[in-house]
């Protein structure tokens, strides 16, 4: 295989982070990440995707409060990353319902997920760690933020610099073999 290039390297310097120093994160770095997220590509560029950043405290602990609580509390400990960004769609019945529909897709998720990593992919760069959230009440985030129909919650964010002691090892990914096929179907 060709040596690494940049993208590859950032590729590999990128994982999920748990827990985070107690230092706040810059507003031009957020303002980055959100600008890659901006430029991302989706299903007839309806460009569904919304991101929302609480990095004030008092409100990032309310948003907490409300989407981490019974079934959901494992994820609790996210409360204290500096930010949580939450990730919405606003959805489209001709993309996601007709179009996703007839091609048996989910084009807004698809969309966002893109959406969402270029926001990661970006903090790595500039040295921030993140981690994907997909466990949160996400009914509640949507009454959290007063909104009702037409949206859907995708996922949150915690973002923040590396705690120094985390020492989280990287896990284990499938082989190249296992999971990219060239000309043939998986077995
Ligand atoms: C859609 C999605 C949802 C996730 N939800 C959670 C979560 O709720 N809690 C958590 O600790 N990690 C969550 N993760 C992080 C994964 O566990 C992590 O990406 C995976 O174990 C690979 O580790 P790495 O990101 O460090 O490479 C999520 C990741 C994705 C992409």
């Amino acid at each position: 295989m060709s040596s690494d290039s940049p993208f590859l390297q950032l590729c590999r310097k990128r994982r999920s982070v748990r827990r985070f120093a107690d230092r706040p994160v810059e507003r031009e770095k957020l303002l980055l990440a959100l600008e890659a997220a901006r430029l991302a590509p989706s299903a007839d560029n309806f460009q569904p995707w919304r991101f929302i950043v609480f990095d004030e405290p008092e409100r990032k602990q309310a948003l907490a409060d409300a989407v981490f609580k019974g079934v959901f509390a494992a994820s609790s400990r996210f409360a204290r990353a500096p930010v949580l960004v939450a990730l919405l769609i606003r959805e489209n019945v001709i993309v996601n319902r007709v179009a996703g529909g007839i091609a048996g897709n989910q084009f807004q998720l698809i969309d966002a997920g893109i959406a969402g990593e270029h926001f990661v992919l970006a903090c790595a760069e500039q040295g921030l760690g993140t981690c994907w959230i997909g466990w949160f009440d996400s009914r509640a985030l949507l009454r959290h933020l007063g909104l009702r129909r037409g949206y859907r919650a995708v996922a949150l964010f915690a973002v923040g610099y590396p705690a120094d002691e985390d020492h989280e090892r990287i896990p284990r990914r499938k082989r190249l073999e296992e999971i990219a096929f060239f000309n043939r179907a998986p077995e």
